[in-house]
């Protein structure tokens, strides 16, 4: 990789799961482990970048050289991304987000009765869609997780979320490896990378930002 290739830019990462409380001692997470996001901050910041991580729940330590933020929860991310979004040029959401949280925290912890017991779940906002919504957004790339259908839910979403790149990766080549496939989708088409290690995904993902920049 070019170790100067992203010198003097700066970029903002989110990286791993977020954790949304129930009550004091349960929550409603996923499997992310928050590996693809750290090691893309890890190789943005050896290609020069001035690198910000906000990261959700993960059990890593973040990369040498790296500001990190830590937010559990999506609406604390949101938050801290919005916070930080300003003076970046590059925003890549690596985190998977959750897309609802419980109505209401319950302040103790809830005791078990013989009845069934239902959860109120809201809506939470799509953080990289608000921020490519921005009036003069940072260059925006998404990934897309999926288990089915991943080429055609991955181009609905850059399409939806208005992002000029998404990076398509099924969730058993993903989640929690340390390897990665992943295909990256622009306006151009789409753009297969070999497998890989995650370093080596990251750089080549690097790469391709910075040739679109
Ligand atoms: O819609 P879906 O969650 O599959 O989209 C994944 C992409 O959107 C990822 O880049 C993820 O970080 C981002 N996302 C987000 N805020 C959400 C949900 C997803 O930034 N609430």
């Amino acid at each position: 990789f070019q170790p100067k290739l992203l010198k003097g830019k700066k970029i903002l990462i989110t990286a791993g799961a977020t954790l949304e409380m129930i009550d004091p001692v349960r929550a409603i997470t996923n499997l992310s482990s928050g590996k693809m996001g750290y090691a893309i901050a890890q190789a943005a910041y050896e290609m020069g970048a001035d690198v910000t991580l906000v990261s959700g729940a993960t059990a890593l330590n973040p990369p040498n050289g790296v500001r990190n933020i830590s937010a559990t929860s999506a609406a604390t991310m949101y938050q801290n991304v919005m916070q930080n979004i300003a003076s970046q040029d590059i925003f890549i959401g690596v985190a998977a987000v959750a897309d609802y949280s419980p109505a209401q925290t319950q302040q103790q912890k809830i005791k078990k009765s013989e009845q069934s017991l239902s959860l109120e779940l809201s809506r939470n906002k799509d953080i990289i869609a608000e921020v490519a919504s921005l009036p003069s957004p940072p260059f925006c790339v998404g990934f897309a997780a999926e288990t089915e259908n991943l080429l055609e839910y991955a181009e609905a979403k850059r399409l939806k979320k208005k992002l000029p790149l998404i990076v398509a990766n099924l969730t058993s080549d993903a989640m929690g490896n340390d390897n990665n496939k992943v295909f990256l989708l622009d306006s151009n088409g789409t753009h297969p990378l070999e497998q890989a290690a995650k370093i080596e995904i990251a750089r080549s993902l690097l790469t391709h930002v910075a040739s679109m920049l």
